[in-house]
């Protein structure tokens, strides 16, 4: 099976981004599906839910990977992947990052970046995940180049707004200018709390002016207490409260992004 490659992202803060890397990634690798996630937000919030709960200690990140390849230095792009516990692997990103997007920007090549890394990886993963900070800038631009989709975490807690504009709008310049094959994997509703009257109008909003251009997954992410305790303990939801209904959430929602592949 070819390596599948897909960017979580959504300029909006606060949307689910980093709970469905982690939680999507740890249920495909359930599925026995090779799983790298790429934590490509300085806040390193991947690499801290994942349990390494001092991301700047760690020697090599992300950063160090995207200097490389501005330098044109020919170094190993496994260096610095993290193994966890729950069966997959983690490339780490910690506030070496921030300092990273000017380089970026003045490189050759400079949306390119984080595919010429990535690219040599594909044959060891059934799957990459990239965690895309909540910004439009040139780091989630270099996730969206990399990859074969894209899956937007939408909270039912916020109308929605513009946000999903400016990311369509920029996925779109992506496709035409530089990534042809880029599609949008799915939207997902996240923070579902059904005793909230604002969700279900939500999920509706959503489903009836976006569901005939895209997919939206029939899967949506409740809100729930444990899902929220989990990453400040360093615990999946799967380790945190493997029977709760986020955890079985997360299994359905992989199912649907297996099925189709
Ligand atoms: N299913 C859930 N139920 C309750 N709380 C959740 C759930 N999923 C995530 N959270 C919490 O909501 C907050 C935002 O989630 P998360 O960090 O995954 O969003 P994000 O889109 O990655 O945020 P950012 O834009 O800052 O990167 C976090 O505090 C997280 O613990
Ligand atoms: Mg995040």
């Amino acid at each position: 099976m070819p390596c599948r490659t897909i960017a979580v992202a959504n300029q909006k803060g606060g949307t689910g981004k980093t709970a469905t890397t982690l939680s999507l990634g740890i249920a495909l690798a359930h599925r026995g599906k090779r799983v790298l996630l790429v934590d490509t937000d300085p806040q390193g919030d991947l690499t801290k839910s994942l349990g390494w709960a001092d991301p700047d200690s760690l020697e090599t990140t992300i950063a160090n990977h995207l200097g490389a390849v501005i330098e044109g230095e020919g170094t190993d792009p496994r260096e610095g992947i993290l193994s966890h516990k729950e069966g997959i692997d983690l490339m780490p990103a910690n506030i070496e990052l921030a300092g990273m997007e000017m380089p970026v920007l003045m490189a050759m090549s400079r949306e390119q970046l984080l595919n010429v890394w990535v690219s040599p990886l594909k044959g060891d993963y059934d799957f990459i995940l990239f965690d895309c900070a909540p910004t439009l800038g040139i780091i989630p631009v270099n996730a969206f180049v990399a990859s074969d989709s894209v899956l937007i975490p939408v909270s039912v807690e916020y109308l929605p707004a513009s946000a999903m504009v400016g990311l369509l709008n920029t996925i779109g310049r992506v496709r035409r200018q530089i990534n042809p094959t880029l599609s949008v994997e799915g939207i997902l509703l996240t923070l579902f709390d059904s005793r909230n009257n604002l969700a279900h109008e939500v999920e509706q909003t959503i489903r009836d002016q976006y569901g005939s251009a895209y997919r939206v997954f029939d899967t949506v992410i409740p809100r729930a207490v444990s899902a929220a305790e989990a990453p400040s303990v360093g615990a999946s939801i799967f380790a945190y409260d493997g029977r709760g209904k986020v955890a079985s959430a997360f299994e359905r929602l992989a199912e649907e992004v297996v099925c189709r592949g």
